[in-house]
């Protein structure tokens, strides 16, 4: 059936101009036949309308008066059955529309959500939270081994199982939490080659609160962990990751040098943690460099991790003969230390010896000496800035390296002096004064230094037996 007007006028003038006298010629279309006439807009006569309008409907009723479409939906049962379809698939659709709408519009006032990438440090606390808290329903999961070192060193390992990728329900100070973890297909994180994830925390909006509460609650529990701890960062490609368990701090006392060192060492870095206004009122960068030299096992590295362990720092190690460590890369791990860490160069004479402290890459690493300068130079921050330099030959190191702005602080650190003998004989073998003179005595007939290194393990292998340790100081020259 054809849905157009058999009137050329109606069909040349189209819809847009309209006729004065519009159907003058409706009665030659056949009864049966619909027209399609333009709507009267612009009439010339008023009166006319009526007669219009009445032609119209007695074009499209039948002859009893009827509907055209209720006719033709009578005599024809597949028409009829269609237009029931089409009526019905576009009520469907827009009824899913609306739901659509209505949902997101409900979601939108009423719920609230909050989203965690795996870049972040939250991700790890929260999902450690998650994994020891109670109200939960999960059944997605994946396995996280911890190690946990003892005081005796001995290692238990625990298995916790967190949350794995996938929805999951807590409850949490008595409002309903959806847990989506969500594990990107195809982004990876390059420098630890995982998959990137989110998690994300969806609740009503009333409770929007309890997300700083749970994050709150999920952080203490990670800081609690590390308390009373010293945490060891490595790098690790552009970042630095913590390098095994947190370790038990050092104690100050337990590290004896010669008098009066520690001491001192622990005022200028007090000091300095003091003064940051002062630096910045005189456009100084807020940094420090120190400089411990001397033989090996005479207690850098251990006087560094005691003053960590005292002034409540974690430590930053970063080795210079890494074959990976590129120029960039140091410069970007030297200006990205985690907050309250000390950076530590250990041996930093083995990566650059006199003769390559040149424009030429190090010994090993792809670190130029110029770039190690600039590094240092430009380790400048908001925070402060401990940066700790260790080597047994200070006389192998370019004058530019240990120059004032690059070492504020120089220290030696040498082999054990009389006090520190004494000092650790005592230590190891309380009270024992008479033993602790010969002792000292048998060391002056060795008439050389011995590192205190070397005295922790001859009090390490004659355990409660200091008779046994002094008859072994001849060994301390052979070694
Ligand atoms: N002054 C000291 N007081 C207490 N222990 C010490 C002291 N010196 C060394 N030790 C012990 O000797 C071992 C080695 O010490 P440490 O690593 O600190 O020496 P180092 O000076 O860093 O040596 P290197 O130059 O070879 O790196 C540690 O177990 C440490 O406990
Ligand atoms: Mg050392």
């Amino acid at each position: 059936m054809a849905w157009f007007s058999n009137n050329s006028t109606a069909s040349a003038a189209g819809a847009a101009t309209v006729s004065a006298t519009p159907v003058e010629t409706t009665a030659d279309v056949p009864a049966e036949m619909p027209v399609l006439i333009a709507p009267e807009t612009t009439s010339a006569n008023p009166t006319s309308s009526s007669s219009f309008s009445d032609k119209i409907n007695s074009t499209i009723r039948g002859p009893n008066n009827d509907s055209f479409l209720a006719g033709i939906m009578d005599s024809n049962p597949y028409f009829a059955a269609g237009f029931g379809l089409m009526g019905l698939g576009a009520g469907l659709a827009l009824l899913r529309q609306g739901l659509m709408r209505g949902s997101s519009m409900l979601y939108r006032q009423m719920l609230v959500d909050l989203e965690i990438a795996s870049k972040d440090k939250s991700y790890a606390w929260f999902l450690e939270w998650m994994s020891q808290y109670p109200k939960r329903s999960s059944r997605h999961l994946s396995m996280q081994t911890s190690f946990k070192q003892h005081d005796n060193g001995s290692i238990t390992t625990t298995f916790n199982l967190v949350p794995g990728p996938g929805k999951h329900l807590i409850r949490y100070k008595g409002a309903f939490m959806l847990v989506n973890r969500e594990r990107s297909g195809r982004l990876m994180d390059l420098t630890s080659g995982t998959p990137f994830e989110t998690i994300t925390l969806t609740t009503l909006y009333r409770d929007r609160h309890l997300f700083a509460d749970l994050l709150h609650e999920a952080q203490q529990k990670a800081m609690k962990q590390q308390e009373g701890k010293t945490v060891i960062y490595t790098s690790y490609g552009p970042e630095w990751r913590p390098f095994g368990q947190p370790r038990r701090r050092r104690e100050l006392q337990s590290v004896i040098l010669d008098r009066g060192v520690k001491e001192t060492l622990l005022d200028d870095i007090r000091d300095f943690l003091k003064s940051g206004k002062w630096y910045y009122d005189r456009g100084i960068p807020y940094r420090r460099g120190y400089l411990l030299y001397g033989p090996p096992g005479s207690g850098k590295s251990s006087v560094i991790q005691a003053l960590a362990g005292e002034l409540e720092y974690n430590i930053c190690i970063l080795n210079l003969s890494e074959q990976t460590l590129t120029d960039d890369r140091l410069n970007h791990l030297m200006n990205h230390v985690p907050e309250r860490s000390i950076l530590l160069l250990e041996d930093i004479d083995s990566a650059f010896n006199e003769r390559k402290q040149t424009e030429e890459q190090g010994y090993m690493s792809g670190v130029t000496f110029s770039g190690l300068l600039n590094a240092l130079d430009g380790v400048a921050s908001a925070d402060e800035r401990i940066i700790f330099m260790t080597t047994n030959h200070p006389e192998k190191l370019d004058p530019a390296l240990i120059r004032p702005g690059r070492v504020d602080f120089k220290q030696c650190i040498d082999n054990a002096s009389e006090y520190q003998v004494r000092e650790m004989f005592l230590r190891f073998y309380e009270g024992k004064e008479e033993e602790c003179d010969r002792f000292l005595a048998e060391i002056y007939k060795l008439e050389c230094t011995v590192s205190t290194a070397q005295l922790q393990g001859l009090f390490v292998y004659n355990k409660m037996n200091p008779e046994g340790a002094i008859k072994m100081v001849p060994f301390l020259k052979i070694q």
